[in-house]
């Protein structure tokens, strides 16, 4: 059983998991962190740093005066963060804080991302709303993946449909965060105070034969899926996967909404 879950048992956060979807998103990922640099900020507030690898990369594109400060509950995630930073040629800080409850001393920062750190936030609104206050000239950049957004195939629809439903039901009753987050991040960030909002999706895809850096994040996602979803559908899967185990015959792909707001 592989748990993705990090050491306070956040799911889709443990270092290892972290470490392969960066790693097979490196050519997007260094595409935002260019963009990220057109805004020439002089601090860049990373929420849910974890591990340090959106500051990693930020950290080959953005010039040393810019102060870089990471939040993270997760001490272990720090820690390896902290490791990163130490070759770094700038200011670093890195707080270990609960961003709901410590919202208050979150620190104000010229650019605030949000990669993926909704879905762990209950009053996404209230949380949102205290961001924007925190300097009114601050830009906040979103990342969010969605759960119903991912898909692999080819496959039957017969068969796509009963994951996609085992799945929901898995993960929808979840009290640690919503798999599901897309719609409600949409929704709260539209109705924000911010002035300028600015939304785009963006597909990340790949198709057979797969980049060697992309397949241990594929793996993982299959492997995840089957531990969530009902014997007969995870049944099937496996075999899916086992009856093209050089994977000549497949694809992938997923969707995030992309928001800058300021
Ligand atoms: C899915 S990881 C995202 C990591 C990174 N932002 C990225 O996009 O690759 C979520 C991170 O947020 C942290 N996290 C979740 N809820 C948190 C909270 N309430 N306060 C602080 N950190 C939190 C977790 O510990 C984890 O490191």
């Amino acid at each position: 059983m592989i748990s993705q879950e990090n050491s306070t048992g956040r799911p889709l956060a443990d270092s290892a998991w972290l470490d392969n979807h960066h790693k097979a998103k490196i050519p997007e990922r260094t595409a935002v962190a260019k963009r990220l640099s057109h805004l020439h900020p002089n601090s860049i507030l990373d929420l849910g740093c974890a591990t340090g690898l959106w500051l990693e990369l930020l950290n080959n594109y953005i010039p040393k005066e810019c102060e870089f400060i990471g939040i993270d509950s997760d001490e272990e995630s720090l820690y390896l963060a902290q490791k990163r930073s130490k070759s770094w040629d700038r200011k670093v800080t890195l707080m270990h804080l609960n961003l709901e409850e410590d919202l208050k001393q979150i620190p104000p920062s010229d650019l605030t991302l949000a990669f993926n750190i909704f879905p762990y936030i209950k009053d996404l609104t209230s949380f949102v709303e205290a961001l924007s206050l925190k300097n009114p000239k601050g830009a906040l950049a979103v990342r969010q993946y969605d759960g119903a957004s991912i898909r692999f195939g080819p496959m039957p629809t017969f068969e796509r449909q009963n994951i996609e439903v085992d799945l929901r039901m898995a993960t929808e009753s979840s009290n640690k965060f919503h798999h599901y987050d897309l719609d409600r991040t949409f929704d709260v960030l539209k109705k924000s105070h911010y002035k300028n909002k600015h939304f785009e999706f963006e597909l990340f895809e790949r198709s057979s034969p797969f980049p060697k850096d992309f397949i241990p994040y594929y793996n993982g996602m299959i492997e995840r899926t089957c531990q969530h979803i009902s014997d007969k559908s995870a049944e099937y899967l496996r075999k899916w996967m086992n009856e093209d185990q050089t994977m000549t015959n497949r694809y992938f792909y997923e969707v995030d909404l992309i928001a800058l707001l300021s």
